[in-house]
């Protein structure tokens, strides 16, 4: 986006938070959504489901291009159930493969990461290039029929965007850049690839992770669980929501004009991300990316969220802050500072989810009404069975589509 591009953006953006301060109830027109049956939370054939068609469908966050520094550095992600692995090419090219020795199925790779000339698999001693092809096979005269060219390993996309690399194990998926849609555009000014990761958390939650990932869709609950924290900064009245295609949405909070005030009077240590129109400062915009990442964005750099199914009750919640490099240690201390201050606001939000979880597994809860402001949870679920195929959804459990006509488009 140009200068001009994230003015218009902007003033866009601050227009709908103003509706959305002003209005006395949804807008015209605006449907009812349909409550969602809670089954979607616990049914473990409804879990399979989603394996098949979202995890293995999606573009899936696994690194950034900076993990993987010169040739042959490699990385295992496993984060679907799939093994996969993650390797630089000789070419400079990153590519990913399923962890898979085409000979007998053990896996090429067992460190999490490292740097590899060759992928050798530790069973019969199979050797693959970094590109995937067969190069050697010992005792090669038992094997009179083999076919090297089909015995490469198998390959899996794998596309960098701004520094954050993803991979799908969908042949059929559309370009990386394509799937992001109005996305890729809107995060351009952040300037993916000269960030730098501050530090990392991840956290255990027995829950399902849709639990989770609807905690995180709506600013609905900031009053009643965040007083001390979130709630000082946002007024979620004011939230700006955008749902694009693909299941991904926007939800842009504007801060109170009293902590604007204070942030203006207290100089932060860590440097901001350069040319980012004010509305990243005066507000907080938070972006999903289907099916699994949030990020709140800030001016100083941001964490970004994921979520990974463990079994239908469990989910490992991941993040990362991500902002300029630092250049001090009184930097460095800031981050680590942030991130603890983001650990209690993380912790508020996960307080309520294993009890949640509880209840709806009990049969305590059939379903889910769900108000004009999480219709962004309504959006990830409406995107589930579409993945899915809404004719594999059982009845009981389908969501009924409402909201694509409510999209935004690329102009
Ligand atoms: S399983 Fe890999 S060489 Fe046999
Ligand atoms: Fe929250």
């Amino acid at each position: 986006m140009t200068r001009g591009d994230q003015a218009a953006w902007a003033a866009r953006i601050r227009a709908q938070i103003a509706f959305e301060r002003a209005r006395e109830g949804a807008p015209e027109g605006f449907p009812v959504l349909h409550p969602i049956a809670t089954g979607r939370y616990t049914d473990r054939d409804f879990y399979d489901l989603e394996r098949e068609g979202v995890w293995k469908r999606s573009w899936l966050l696994a690194g950034r291009d900076e993990d993987f520094e010169g040739v042959g550095a490699f990385r295992r992600f496993d984060r679907t159930g799939s093994p996969v692995v993650i390797v630089r090419g000789s070419d400079g090219i990153l590519r990913a493969f399923f962890n898979t020795c085409q000979h007998r199925g053990a896996p090429v790779v067992r460190d999490d990461c490292g740097t590899a000339k060759r992928l050798r698999c530790q069973y019969h001693s199979w050797t693959y290039d970094l590109d995937g092809r067969l190069l050697q096979v010992p005792d090669r005269r038992d094997f009179p029929e083999l076919d090297d060219s089909q015995r490469g390993l198998k390959p899996i996309r794998c596309e960098v965007h701004d520094g954050f690399v993803f991979v799908n194990e969908d042949a059929a998926a559309p370009d990386l850049v394509s799937w992001l849609g109005p996305v890729a555009n809107e995060w351009s000014p952040l300037r993916g690839a000269a960030l730098r990761a501050h530090g990392s958390r991840s956290k255990r939650v027995p829950a399902n992770w849709k639990i989770v990932a609807d905690a995180f869709l709506e600013t609905y609950h900031v009053r009643t669980i965040h007083p001390g924290t979130v709630a000082k900064l946002l007024d979620h009245r004011g939230a700006a929501m955008g749902l694009f295609r693909y299941g991904h949405s926007r939800m842009v909070t504007p801060k109170w004009e009293a902590a604007l005030e204070r942030e203006r009077a207290t100089a932060h240590p860590l440097p901001e991300i350069p040319g980012l129109d004010p509305l990243f400062r005066e507000t907080n915009p938070a972006y999903s990316l289907f099916p699994n990442l949030i990020t709140p964005l800030d001016t100083v750099g941001f964490p970004i969220i994921l979520f990974w199914p463990v079994d239908p009750e469990t989910t490992e919640v991941t993040w990362t802050f991500y902002g300029p490099p630092t250049e001090s240690a009184e930097q460095e201390q800031a981050w680590a500072l942030l991130l603890e201050i983001f650990d209690t606001v993380m912790a508020e939000d996960f307080m309520n989810l294993e009890p949640m979880q509880r209840s709806i597994a009990s049969g305590a809860l059939g379903s889910i009404p769900l108000g004009y402001q999480e219709r962004r949870i309504y959006h990830l679920h409406e995107e589930i069975d579409r993945c899915i195929g809404r004719e594999r959804v059982p009845d009981a459990l389908r969501v009924e589509p409402l909201l694509e006509r409510f999209w935004e488009r690329p102009a």
